[in-house]
């Protein structure tokens, strides 16, 4: 089975002040973008689940239980009695701690992989399940397009979008850690009274437009504050956006990827090629969104 699961980047993302357990309530708006990892599974020894993975990052996936992907087979397991094995392997072109959900989307991939290769046949409210149980970002991994995700991000609800988008994303040397880029923004806002997460009316109303100009004006991140402060040269990468002139610029969730929104394919191809030749970021691609969730391709 081979599912093709892709990257999400928030356009808005509320974050409230930490609960007791850690976590942030957030009032976030997903978009899952053509940028895809590819999950495989394929049939191994009873109780086995072992994983392979290849590009992006290779060298630095965990190939043990702290791999997203084998505990999402081993979840999905568990909750409908499934002694099959699985061997998954993963190729991987989302970066990694790149605010872009790659490990939460190789958790959905293989959920949707070994949902058909087992034949639980799940059906998507008890695949969002234990989903939720794996990730705040896999829910929404699972479902793609345009959508709001409140509580810690894993409850998703449907968004009314119109349009295509083009959007570039710029990649920086090195991952951020979301649990710090959290915590730094918890230092930051210390003393400050802390609203209630809410996703901005003016947000909705430009994705209902589906007018990129609007779209542009409204993009907001709470944890891009944080994500600067851990790595100021992103500034000047979000800069360099505007100065092409680039719709919107913000950092992507966590970081430290940057994403720009183009006004067409032509205004992208230039803005990757300015952000390329700039020398600050590591690498540069495009893409569109929004598309589908973690949908099986064989
Ligand atoms: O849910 P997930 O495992 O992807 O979250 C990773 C980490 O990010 C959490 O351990 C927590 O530190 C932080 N987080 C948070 N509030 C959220 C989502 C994530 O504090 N809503």
């Amino acid at each position: 089975m081979t599912v093709r699961t892709p990257a999400k980047i928030n356009l808005g993302l509320s974050v409230g002040a930490p609960q007791l357990d850690g976590y942030h309530p957030v009032a976030t708006v997903y978009q899952a973008i053509g940028l895809y990892d590819e999950v495989k599974a394929r049939p191994a020894p009873s109780g086995d689940v072992g994983v392979v993975v290849s590009g992006e990052g290779e060298q630095s996936v965990p190939l043990d239980e702290d791999n997203l992907a084998v505990r999402a087979a081993r979840a999905l397991a568990d909750a409908f009695h499934v002694t099959d094995g699985v061997a998954l392997s993963l190729h991987k072109t989302i970066a990694l701690s790149g605010g872009l959900a790659g490990g939460s989307s190789d958790a959905a991939g293989a959920l949707v992989a070994c949902d058909a290769l087992w034949g639980v046949q799940a059906s998507r409210a008890e695949l969002q399940a234990v989903a939720a149980g794996l990730g705040s970002d896999v829910p929404f991994c699972l479902v793609g397009g345009t959508a709001v995700g409140t509580g810690r991000g894993e409850r998703i609800s449907p968004v009314l979008a119109r349009g295509s988008y083009e959007w570039v994303l710029a990649y920086a040397d090195d991952g951020l850690s979301t649990p710090e880029v959290y915590s730094e923004l918890d230092r930051i806002r210390a003393g400050e009274t802390v609203d209630e997460p809410e996703v901005s009316s003016e947000l909705m109303a430009a994705l209902r437009s589906g007018d990129p100009y609007s779209l542009g004006l409204c993009l907001n991140n709470d944890l891009q504050r944080a994500a600067l402060r851990l790595r100021p040269s992103l500034a000047r990468t979000l800069d360099l956006g505007d100065e092409f002139g680039a719709l919107g610029s913000l950092v992507s969730g966590s970081g430290p990827t940057c994403v720009f929104l183009a006004s067409d394919e032509d205004h992208a191809v230039d803005l990757a090629v300015a952000l390329s030749s700039s020398g600050l970021c590591r690498s540069v691609q495009r893409a569109s969104g929004p598309v589908p969730g973690a949908r099986l391709v064989t």
